[in-house]
């Protein structure tokens, strides 16, 4: 009983203490929004449609993500990327662009919700986006006042012309804004990793870019941009950083180019599998409403999907490089381990895991499951090897 009376005194006492103005490092030190509690799965229009994309787009993709199973089996952002935006009205508010978005983005907004999905929108740190549409600075809490009026849930936030801005500042001051809407927002931070966000974003973003822009290719340069890069050196970018991953703020190697046609299904495959071994965003950046049952076999693989989306959140990791073959290990939920047995040569190979690298004792018997073949391959003691075609992988989960 006293010690009711005095939390209730306490209370009191904080309620009516002024309101003290926050540091940055305060601000930052808040408990994170509390979302993106798994990594977000959607899609976003960038990858395919780049600045062509319109409202007619998003209103396909919403509805194709319903019909093709997509969110069903949990996609459930739909972002649009760069190049919506109008121009400011005369009181500083963005707008969207009165052709390629006649209904404006609350409509939009609207139906992706009547689809029972979520809506993503895309503004930068800088005066301007990439695309050199208006940025957010010096707009930051009207843009996210905007934004959650026309129930946005998600800001991919760009860092094209923001100048000598200091990362943190600028990432940390829209968080809050973001925050001071009341309305639930993930924050997905795109600064390519130049300031190392990983080191000092727990609490500012949920995901963060740890490189720059993904290309539609597996293993060579890209041969104009040297900002643009193949799944192979994101993949080696991204996977030393698996300790900064976690429930609520998570790596982002960039989003998915499966189905966009400049790799084999067996690339993308492999894509799609390294992707879901290092916990990262699931985010489709192909035409979904237009997409052949080899992309779609990749995409609504349940059991893959599953290894990126276990509660644990770990962000899985190479425990082995022989050459070209590499063995990665991701710890599941209950006990279990994901496997990914990877070949990056030009032929196939063997490739092998031994339970010494799973953490299991040598002689105990494991449940073994392919993840691609969709096989039980019933229960193994000290190792498993498999053939692996050239740019492949074999995908499992051992169950101890
Ligand atoms: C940057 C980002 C990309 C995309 C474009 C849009 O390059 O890294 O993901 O958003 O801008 O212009």
């Amino acid at each position: 009983m006293a010690k009711r009376i005095l939390s209730a005194l306490l209370a009191l006492v904080v309620m009516a203490a002024p309101a003290a103005a926050e540091t940055t490092q305060e601000v930052i030190d808040k408990a994170p929004n509390g979302l993106a509690l798994t990594p977000p799965m959607g899609w976003n229009s960038w990858n395919k449609f780049a600045c062509n994309v319109t409202e007619q787009i998003l209103r396909d993709t919403a509805d194709a993500m319903v019909a093709s199973g997509m969110r069903e089996a949990g996609y459930q952002y739909v972002v649009v990327d760069d190049c919506w935006h109008g121009k400011r009205d005369a009181n500083g508010f963005i707008t969207a662009d009165p052709q390629r978005f006649p209904s404006g983005m609350k409509a939009i907004a609207d139906y992706v919700h009547s689809k029972g999905l979520k809506f993503g929108i895309y503004s930068d740190a800088g005066r301007l986006t990439c695309g050199g549409r208006p940025g957010s600075q010096g707009h930051e809490y009207q843009d996210a006042l905007t934004y959650a009026r026309w129930g946005v849930d998600y800001l991919k936030y760009d860092w094209c012309s923001t100048g000598d801005r200091n990362a943190k500042e600028a990432y940390a001051l829209m968080a809050d804004a973001l925050r001071s809407t009341g309305r639930d927002i993930v924050f997905s931070m795109c600064e390519w990793g130049t300031a190392k966000p990983w080191l000092w974003a727990k609490n500012i973003g949920n995901l963060w870019r740890t490189t720059g822009d993904i290309f539609d290719g597996f293993a060579n340069k890209h041969p104009q941009h040297d900002w643009a890069h193949p799944v192979l050196d994101i993949v080696d970018q991204n996977e030393p950083l698996w300790q900064y991953a976690g429930p609520g703020h998570w790596n982002d190697p960039d989003m998915l180019e499966v189905g966009n046609g400049g790799m084999s299904t067996t690339e993308y495959r492999s894509h799609f599998s390294l992707w879901a071994m290092m916990a990262a965003p699931l985010i489709a950046g192909n035409d979904i409403a237009r997409m052949d049952e080899a992309t779609r076999s990749i995409l609504l693989n349940k059991d893959v999907i599953a290894v990126d989306q276990d509660k644990l959140g770990i962000q899985g990791r190479r425990v082995s490089k022989n050459g070209d073959q590499e063995v990665w290990v991701k710890p599941l939920s209950g006990g279990a381990r994901a496997v990914l047995l990877f070949n990056r040569g030009k032929d196939a190979a063997d490739v092998g895991v031994t339970w010494d690298q799973l953490g299991i004792p040598a002689k105990q018997r494991a449940k073994v499951r392919d993840l691609w073949a969709h096989r039980d391959l019933g229960t193994r003691a000290g190792s498993f090897n498999a053939t692996v075609e050239p740019h492949g992988v074999v995908m499992l989960k051992v169950q101890p």
